[in-house]
């Protein structure tokens, strides 16, 4: 069994939870355009009861169905993630449950809230990371840059001391890859619970300026989080914030450098980069698809779909579908503004989709501002976005005109 221990492992994680295929989108399209609502049989054998598997490939449909979370419910995440990810975590509640719970963490990831966090961590953690590479003309913005900035300002923004990112980072890859290693990923769950434990037990006694202790206090006519509900979201924000997010920052500099057109725009008028971050998001969302269980007998785009199947929502297929985007496989922040469904849609659309786009905007300024000449190392390993479920560059290899006056 392979271990994931430090980042000098990241190629073989990202190898195994990523896969390498290049492009999946071909394939996608054709499932559009000929069976937008695919059923697939499961069952093995005569008198097997296993139900099918629907994949929906269509905008109108992937909407239809996230808007409706009765009939297509979200249950079916516990039951996959709930070993590693906790029995009560948010993203696998149905309503009037999720919309609880989602009230009471929900203030806290509000632009309005985020915004006193932009230039002291998120600006922080940018800053110290660039500092490392700097004076050197070269680095890897995955290994150096995308995949530690999330991990860190999530520990930031949870209050976590400094001392303790390196561990906690080390538990975030061991969770990110429970779907390859069970085994390690529950080890990592239970360790993040000890871990968290007498945190949270200081914060209820001491509140302090920080995610947790606005969990623990967090009030709604007189309802809390109980003990359980906060571990499981502080272990949901890991896969939810970490891994979506250094993708995306990866897939949006992968889209800029290799359209130089556009980064040189970008760099020259920063008010783009909200439509550069949005059209990243449509044309690579950094997870192609999401789950969902039907709840009775139901119906979607005219396809029967027995109670008790799983339907799979693909998003990628939906963001790029030819009568919604022109032109859909090509990178351009500057087609017409089209809302896209990468950050999900309905009662669960993503909770940190402030925080995401906050930490991606603060990042490509830093990068540009303090990387002159910042482009792809032209002899760099063909760097390219890869992934079945996941996706986004394992590597990103680029030269800059070296600061001298930062030490790295
Ligand atoms: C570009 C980055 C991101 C993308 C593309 C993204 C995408 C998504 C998607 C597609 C969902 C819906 C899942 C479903 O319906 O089953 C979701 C939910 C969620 N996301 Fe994000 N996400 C990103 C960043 C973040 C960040 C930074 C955080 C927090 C720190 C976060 C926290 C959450 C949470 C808590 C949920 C569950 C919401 C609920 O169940 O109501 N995400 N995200």
């Amino acid at each position: 069994m392979q271990l994931f221990d430090d980042l000098e492992d990241f190629g073989s994680f990202d190898d195994v939870v990523s896969g390498d295929v290049r492009d999946p989108y071909t394939e996608l399209a054709r499932l559009r355009r000929e069976d937008p609502v695919q059923r697939i049989e499961l069952s093995t054998m005569p008198g097997d009861n296993t139900k099918p598997l629907f994949i929906a490939y269509r905008f109108e449909d992937v909407q239809q169905m996230l808007r409706d979370n009765q009939t297509f419910s979200s249950a079916i995440i516990i039951q996959a993630f709930g070993d590693v990810l906790g029995r009560h975590v948010m993203l696998g509640m149905d309503e009037p449950e999720h919309g609880r719970h989602r009230a009471l963490v929900s203030r806290a990831f509000a632009q309005k809230a985020l915004a006193k966090w932009e230039d002291s961590l998120v600006g922080g953690v940018g800053n110290e990371l660039i500092d490392r590479f700097a004076s050197k003309g070269s680095a890897d913005l995955v290994t150096d840059f995308t995949f530690p900035y999330p991990t860190q300002i999530i520990a930031g923004l949870l209050g976590l001391p400094r001392k303790d990112y390196p561990q906690f980072q080390r538990w975030s890859i061991s969770l990110l890859s429970f779907t390859i290693n069970p085994e390690r990923g529950k080890a990592a769950s239970l360790a993040l619970e000890e871990y968290f434990t007498p945190i949270l037990a200081a914060r209820r006694v001491e509140p302090r300026d920080d995610l947790i202790s606005r969990l623990a206090v967090a009030e709604i006519e007189g309802e809390h989080l109980s003990d359980d509900e906060i571990f499981s979201f502080l272990r949901l924000l890991l896969p939810a914030g970490v891994e979506t997010t250094y993708r995306s920052l990866g897939n949006l500099l992968f889209g800029l450098f290799s359209n130089p057109e556009q980064l040189e725009a970008v760099r020259a008028d920063r008010s783009l980069i909200p439509q550069a971050i949005e059209e990243a998001v449509r044309w690579e969302p950094p997870l192609l698809t999401i789950t969902r269980i039907a709840t009775e007998d139901t119906e979607l785009g005219g396809v029967a779909i027995p109670e008790g199947s799983s339907v799979m929502p693909m998003l990628g297929a939906a963001n790029r579908q030819e009568d919604r985007y022109e032109d859909p496989d090509t990178f351009d922040i500057f087609r017409p503004a089209r809302p896209n469904i990468g950050w999900g849609y309905g009662t669960h659309v993503c909770l940190g989709m402030h925080l995401a786009r906050l930490e991606m905007r603060v990042a490509i300024n830093l990068l540009l501002d303090r990387l002159p000449n910042l482009r792809l190392d032209p002899d760099g390993k063909d760097p390219h976005i890869r992934g079945q479920v996941f996706r986004s560059p394992t590597s990103l290899p680029v030269l800059f005109d070296a600061d001298p006056g930062v030490r790295s």
